[in-house]
């Protein structure tokens, strides 16, 4: 289980800022404790300093201030072989002149491995990844998947307890990409290897990570489990970032029992959980889930706030319906709907009412 206690992690950032021409930090003021067996994930737009995390774990570049520890270790003090991590990148980058074999055999014998153990590791991590027949193949004699299979293989096969993972689904479509996640999470569940992860693709951290690390402008604007990320985002970047999201814009009008009242720009009323207000008369952004949206009002709480929406376009998908509808000068609201039997299909150019329970509605910094 993950030690959430706030005890030393397995690995820690502590303090940990990066500048790379002596002006500008990439990487602001990296706090972050990651437990043994944990899968974590970072989660940032381009240019967030993703990349430059992993580096500085990995050892390939060095912080301009503050200490990464491993195994309550600082890293400076453990030389690269017996860091125990293994790296996995975007572009597999495997040997194009050695097999698949070679290229699983070689960082082992880098930790001169004999032979007969070596040979016997390597099996054991191709099948681990279900390349144990490919050994005698050279990549590019492989599909995507597959050298993406033997690129997981090599950095498993000395028996890291730290893996990190650079985007490494990027360059496959999106159906092996999804059986890759699944099968990466399995695996690094079967190992309890540590994973650190990074990718920018917000549905692969939901469904692989046990947290989740959003990073913006090189800090971390949130950490927390799936769930809680996309459920209580604690801004408006996050709300925005991870899953579909409406926004609102407007003034805190009160805040009472919980519950604060927002008035639109329109002028219209609308009840939020204030998360990140607390001042009457405070510029707010809420933010509300298209599921959380409600437009059959007798599901709504007695007294709840209403807003009228013009429907816009209504699209069928299949398991769900998503409509776009005009709310308070947004024309990118969207509902997003269950299809069930005695679900209502709106209509472009209805005017409905609309309304949700204001805990799932988040008033968050403008
Ligand atoms: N070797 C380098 N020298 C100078 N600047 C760099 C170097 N590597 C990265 N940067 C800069 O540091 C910032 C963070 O880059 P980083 O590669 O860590 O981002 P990232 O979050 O991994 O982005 P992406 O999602 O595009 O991979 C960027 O502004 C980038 O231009
Ligand atoms: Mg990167």
């Amino acid at each position: 289980m993950i030690d959430k206690t706030g005890s030393e992690g397995f690995v820690s950032f502590d303090h940990v800022q990066k500048s790379y021409d002596g002006e500008n930090l990439v990487v602001k003021d990296l706090n972050l404790e990651i437990a043994k067996g944990e899968f974590l994930t970072m989660l940032g737009p381009s240019g967030s300093g993703k990349t430059t995390c992993l580096m500085m774990l990995a050892g390939f570049e060095t912080a301009t201030h503050g200490d990464i520890r491993l195994g309550g270790v600082s890293i400076n003090n453990i030389p690269p072989h017996k860091r125990g991590i293994g790296m996995v990148f975007q572009n597999y980058a495997l040997f194009p002149h050695m097999t698949v074999a070679e290229n699983l055999s070689f960082p082992l014998e880098v930790r001169k491995i004999g032979k007969s153990e070596r040979e016997a590791k390597v099996q054991r991590a191709l099948d681990m990844v279900q390349m144990g027949e490919f050994g005698g193949r050279r990549p590019a004699q492989l599909s995507g998947g597959q050298q993406q299979r033997v690129a997981l293989a090599r950095a498993l096969v000395f028996e890291a307890e730290l893996v990190l993972m650079d985007e490494p689904l990027g360059a496959l479509d999106k159906q092996l990409r999804e059986h890759m996640q699944f099968e990466i999470k399995r695996i690094a569940d079967n190992l309890g290897i540590t994973v650190v992860y990074v990718t920018h693709d917000q549905t692969e951290a939901l469904t692989m990570s046990d947290r989740v690390a959003v990073f913006d402008d090189g800090r971390i604007q949130q950490l927390a489990p799936p769930d809680q990320l996309y459920e209580e985002p604690m801004s408006s970047f996050v709300a925005q970032f991870i899953g579909e999201n409406n926004a609102l814009d407007g003034v805190v009008q009160s805040i009472d029992n919980g519950v604060a009242l927002v008035k639109l720009a329109t002028g219209d009323l609308i009840d939020a959980n204030p998360i990140n207000v607390s001042k009457v008369g405070e510029k707010t952004r809420v933010s509300i889930r298209p599921e959380r949206v409600e437009f059959d009002m007798n599901r709504l709480a007695e007294g709840s706030h209403t807003l009228k929406a013009e429907v816009l376009e209504f699209v069928y998908m299949g398991d769900t319906f998503r409509t776009r509808l005009r709310v308070a000068d947004n024309d990118e609201f969207i509902v997003k709907t269950r299809n069930a039997p005695d679900q209502v299909r709106l209509q472009p150019g209805a005017v409905v009412d609309i309304g949700w329970m204001p805990s799932d509605c988040r008033a968050l910094d403008a």
